[in-house]
């Protein structure tokens, strides 16, 4: 199943508090978003790949997968959905047509493995609306007040955690994307975008360990699975 795919990778890390985006921190002599793009590069269907940078990111021309010809650059906007609908806009300057496949993966999301992408493409590939992987959550979840007290636990059956990529077709995903921006919306994920407009997107279940790299403790975990 032939897919475009979106990174973006224009964050600042705040939350890494670290001396450059978390993207850039190395794990075994390479950054995060260089095992982020293998999975990718790796898979024999890609169309092309977008990055979205941000606009003076001096760390990106130094790695050695900026001369790869199958990758272009985006610039990168105040927020991630702004980030990814400049990929989007740029996968159009690429060839890219309404209808075509486009998975969003975050840059700072190392782990993907290649049974969780083809999962996702094959169980996604004739779906009307697309979807994205996600795990059920697996602790009892409390809901509580501001306080700090709880309030109640709900049934945590019908609750996942969502996590990339995400897979829509170009057209609809850019046309909800800048629906919901122009209304204001929050949007943390492409999914939320779609919702918003009223289509239900499909859960793919994957694996546990597509985690996010968000906190100084989720890179030390990164880096023992790679003997650090
Ligand atoms: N991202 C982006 N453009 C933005 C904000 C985020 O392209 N304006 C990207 C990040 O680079 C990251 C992904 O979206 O790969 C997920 O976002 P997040 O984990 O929140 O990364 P940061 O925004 O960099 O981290 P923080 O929120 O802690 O600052
Ligand atoms: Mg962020």
């Amino acid at each position: 199943l032939p897919f475009w795919v979106v990174i973006p990778a224009a964050g600042v890390g705040a939350r890494m508090a670290a001396d450059r985006p978390k993207q850039y921190l190395e794990v075994a002599g390479r950054c995060l978003i260089e095992y982020t793009l293998d999975c990718f590069l790796t898979h024999p269907d890609l169309r092309g790949l977008v990055v979205c940078l941000a606009a003076d990111d001096p760390y990106w021309p130094q790695l050695p997968c900026a001369k790869d010809p199958r990758i272009q650059r985006a610039a990168g906007g105040a927020e991630r959905a702004d980030s990814v609908l400049s990929g989007l806009q740029r996968l159009r300057g690429l060839g890219a047509a309404e209808q075509d496949w486009v998975l969003v993966h975050d840059a700072a999301r190392p782990n993907l493995a290649h049974s969780d992408l083809q999962r996702l493409l094959q169980q996604l590939a004739e779906d009307p609306v697309g979807g994205l992987l996600a795990v059920p959550v697996r602790d009892t979840l409390k809901r509580a007040g501001a306080d700090g007290r709880v309030l109640d636990t709900p049934d945590r059956s019908c609750f996942w955690q969502a996590f990339t990529p995400q897979m829509f077709r170009l057209g609809p995903l850019q046309q909800a994307l800048s629906a919901a921006l122009a209304a204001g919306v929050r949007i943390t994920d492409e999914a939320s975008a779609l919702e918003w407009t009223g289509q239900s997107p499909r859960l793919v279940e994957g694996r546990a360990d597509n985690l996010k790299i968000t906190r100084p403790e989720d890179l030390q975990w990164f880096a023992a699975l790679h003997g650090q």
